[in-house]
């Protein structure tokens, strides 16, 4: 059993790492170890007690000055209790004001990974060991209860939670903050690793150290944003990719997030991860409950490669559900930057046509097909096919689509509604617009009340009715504004506050409705590209278009800063046209194939118009990725050079869990004269192997892994701007004595 009680001290044991809490003789539980893996001693001995000024005591203390909850490690802290610090709970129990005090009531143990209801959650497999510890607490006076839930998945290291909080008394209970987790350490000195961005240019990884004071990142968008990431990690100031101590933490959850980083007045540093509780409040009624959604820490003693496999990895296999996980995923042709709005029929069947000549498996067909939307003005909302404008059924399109070979897949924006629309002459009121009050609109649309069951109703009665129209097996489900001054005709004044959570969780019923009705239907999520790109979305959509930039320089980045906390087949990447429609960059084609390989692969263009030359490298690219799938969906990822540290070259890595082959991406970002010679490291080999390389499929020579990996390999020198190279081996034999010699 992975979990262990002794004494009311709860150790959590995973394959490398050990977490620990300990209800104390006063009650509270405190969270006394996570870290390294150890044996399950009881580490409360390592909290110190003190009178300290200005730390309050709680009234249970009696005389005792040095008992504090302003300086203890608790598990999770509550507004009221006199710890300033950052906290978790915000619950008003009646008198206006946030008073809680949560104390150690029971627990429970079993096997299996709890659900959460309504909410995306991680899950256990047969044969996959996962257990699950209840810890409940309840408020010093009142029948209010919080159920803390934790998942061990004990392979992973990884460690989930999530909590409930019960209202059992007779009165009403006003949740103003309702987080999901906290970790409380002993040490200061740590970086924060997170992922900030922009529309077109997500997840820029950036490192700071922590200081004395709150460090917060949030989302008050009513999605995980584009300029935050509800993923982030904390690593001691000397770990770097191959060595160190790091802790993940990742929420999730689409919707808003709230992180604090705080590191307090005697140097501990605190970390607080949930739901955005900026305008949130939610009314608990007698009898009622609310479940946060579920946190997923990891923790890694050997850097932070190691950390990204132990998400990569359980993502794979206990998030990501669809039935497409373990299937290659298809390499899809999209018309967005192709036509944008001006397609019909003919067009359409033109790439298509290409398509099926390059064996690519499907084309997607994006915005533009319904209601009237030949612009991003107008549409949204109207579900209908636009034969006129297509110039044929969507069920006959994508017979004729199918009919060459491929697969057919079709874009929706399900959320949204333009003002211009018959729904919106039908229906104002399904639109998230305060009364009386103008709209604040993004990209000329306003988002509907996903609160509203009628709207929810509507939204799935047309997805199944164009889904049963035609032959189509992927979705693209997009979404392309934040939510801004959103208010709910059908909600009292009283429970605005509650409409952020409740439209997410109207959004994953709707995802969960699809999903049940089509379960082959490969769902593919995007919000304006990375705009949720959360782990919340990977229980729903096995891949995510990973942004608008279709760039392949600029993709370095996006996509070394998302492969820290998600496996790189979710992140959907595409080879398009040069000039880049988003900065007028030119790459070589090779080099704009060989960064969409880092994903899942596929095209953005007319692929009409590609060159002889560039068809013929198409052709190469395709087969490349049809070989060596395998390996790019379910081997090991290395980041091995940063793109922020090398401005020369980006080189990253694939190698097979057993170190039998490798795939090594390289792309030079700078030229010289004269320049100076470039080596890499492969990692992840076996250092008695004999490897065959593969340059380019040019066969360029055969090396032990001890010399690839210790020695690494020259790397070619580029010859334009941009050049790249792919490099594979192979392992032929094992030699044992090749270290010794
Ligand atoms: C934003 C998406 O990210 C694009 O790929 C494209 O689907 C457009 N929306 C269509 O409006």
């Amino acid at each position: 059993m992975s979990i262990i009680i002794q004494d009311n001290v709860f150790t959590l044991q995973t394959k490398n790492s050990t977490y620990q809490m300990k209800a104390d003789s006063k009650g509270i539980l405190l969270h006394t170890y996570y870290g390294k893996k150890t044996d399950a001693s009881d580490y409360s001995y390592l909290v110190s007690m003190a009178d300290r000024g200005f730390s309050g005591n709680i009234y249970e203390a009696r005389e005792d000055r040095t008992y504090s909850l302003d300086f203890l490690p608790q598990e999770f802290p509550v507004c009221g209790s006199g710890d300033y610090r950052v906290d978790c709970l915000h619950a008003d129990l009646g008198q206006g004001v946030s008073d809680c005090l949560m104390f150690f009531d029971s627990y429970q143990v079993s096997k299996g990974k709890y659900a959460l209801e309504g909410l995306p959650a991680m899950f256990a497999k047969d044969g996959q060991k996962v257990d699950t510890l209840e810890i409940v607490l309840k408020d010093s006076q009142e029948e209010l209860y919080l159920h803390l839930w934790y998942g061990v998945f004990e392979a992973y290291d990884i460690i989930t939670r999530a909590v409930m909080i019960e209202n059992r008394t007779d009165r009403e209970v006003r949740l103003h903050k309702a987080l999901s987790a906290c970790l409380d350490m002993d040490h200061d000195g740590m970086d924060l690793i997170h992922f900030y961005g922009r529309h077109a240019g997500e997840r820029e990884m950036e490192r700071v150290p922590l200081f004395h004071g709150i460090t917060e990142l949030r989302s008050t968008r009513g999605t995980s944003s584009h300029q935050h990431n509800p993923f982030v990690i904390l690593a001691a100031q000397n770990t770097t990719e191959d060595s160190g101590e790091c802790y993940g933490f990742s929420l999730l959850y689409s919707g808003g997030f709230h992180m604090q980083a705080e590191v307090d007045q005697f140097h501990q540093t605190r970390l607080v991860m949930g739901i955005d509780d900026c305008d949130f409040t939610w009314s608990l009624q007698p009898g009622e409950k609310f479940v946060t959604p579920e946190v997923a820490m990891g923790y890694s003693s050997t850097g932070l490669a190691k950390l990204s496999h132990c998400y990569h990895d359980s993502f794979q296999h206990h998030l990501i559900r669809s039935s497409w996980k373990d299937k290659r995923r298809p390499i899809l042709v999209n018309n967005w930057e192709a036509t944008y709005f001006d397609f019909d029929v003919d067009k359409l069947l033109k790439i298509a046509r290409e398509a099926a000549d390059l064996e690519l498996d499907m084309l997607v067909l994006d915005d533009g097909w319904f209601g009237k939307r030949d612009n991003d003005d107008s549409g949204l909302g109207d579900w209908f096919v636009n034969e006129d404008k297509l110039g044929c059924t969507l069920g006959a399109l994508a017979d004729q689509v199918n009919d060459l070979g491929l697969m057919f897949g079709l874009w929706f924006e399900p959320e949204m509604i333009s003002e211009d629309s018959d729904l919106y002459r039908k229906h104002p009121d399904w639109a998230m617009v305060v009364p009386g009050r103008n709209p604040i609109r993004g990209r000329s649309q306003l988002v509907l009340d996903m609160t509203r069951e009628d709207v929810l109703d509507y939204i799935k009665e047309r997805l199944f009715a164009i889904m049963d129209s035609a032959n189509i097996q992927y979705i693209k489900w997009d979404m392309n504004r934040s939510v801004a001054a959103a208010y709910s005709t059908l909600l009292p004044r009283e429970r605005q506050g509650e409409l952020r959570h409740r439209y997410v969780l109207g959004l994953y019923h709707v995802m969960e409705a699809l999903l049940m009705r089509y379960p082959d239907l490969l769902l593919e999520g995007c919000s304006g590209g990375g705009g949720r790109f959360d782990a919340g979305m990977l229980y729903y959509a096995p891949q995510i278009w990973c942004s608008d930039n279709t760039d392949a320089v600029e993709r370095l980045h996006i996509q070394y800063g998302t492969s820290f906390g998600y496996p790189m087949s979710s992140v959907s990447a595409h080879v398009s046209v040069c000039p880049n429609h988003q900065n007028g960059r030119v790459t070589p084609f090779q080099t704009r194939g060989i960064c969409a390989m880092q994903g899942t692969f596929g095209y953005e263009m007319d692929l009409s118009k590609l060159t002889l030359e560039e068809k013929a490298q198409a052709k190469e690219q395709i087969r490349t990725f049809k070989k060596r799938y395998r390996l790019f969906q379910f081997g090991d990822y290395y980041r091995i050079t940063s793109p922020l540290e090398n401005r020369d070259f980006t080189a990253w890595e694939y190698a097979d869990k057993e170190g039998k082959e490798a795939y090594m991406g390289v792309v030079f970002t700078d030229l010289h004269g004269n320049p100076a010679a470039h080596s890499v490291k492969f990692r992840g080999l076996r250092p008695e192997g004999i490897y065959k390389m593969w340059k380019d499929n040019e066969l360029t020579g055969e090396y032990t892994g001890a010399a690839l990996m210790n020695g690494g390999i020259l790397l070619p020198v580029p010859k334009e701007n941009y050049d790249s190279c792919q490099i594979y081996i192979s392992c032929q034999s094992i030699v044992e004595d090749v270290v010794r010699e």
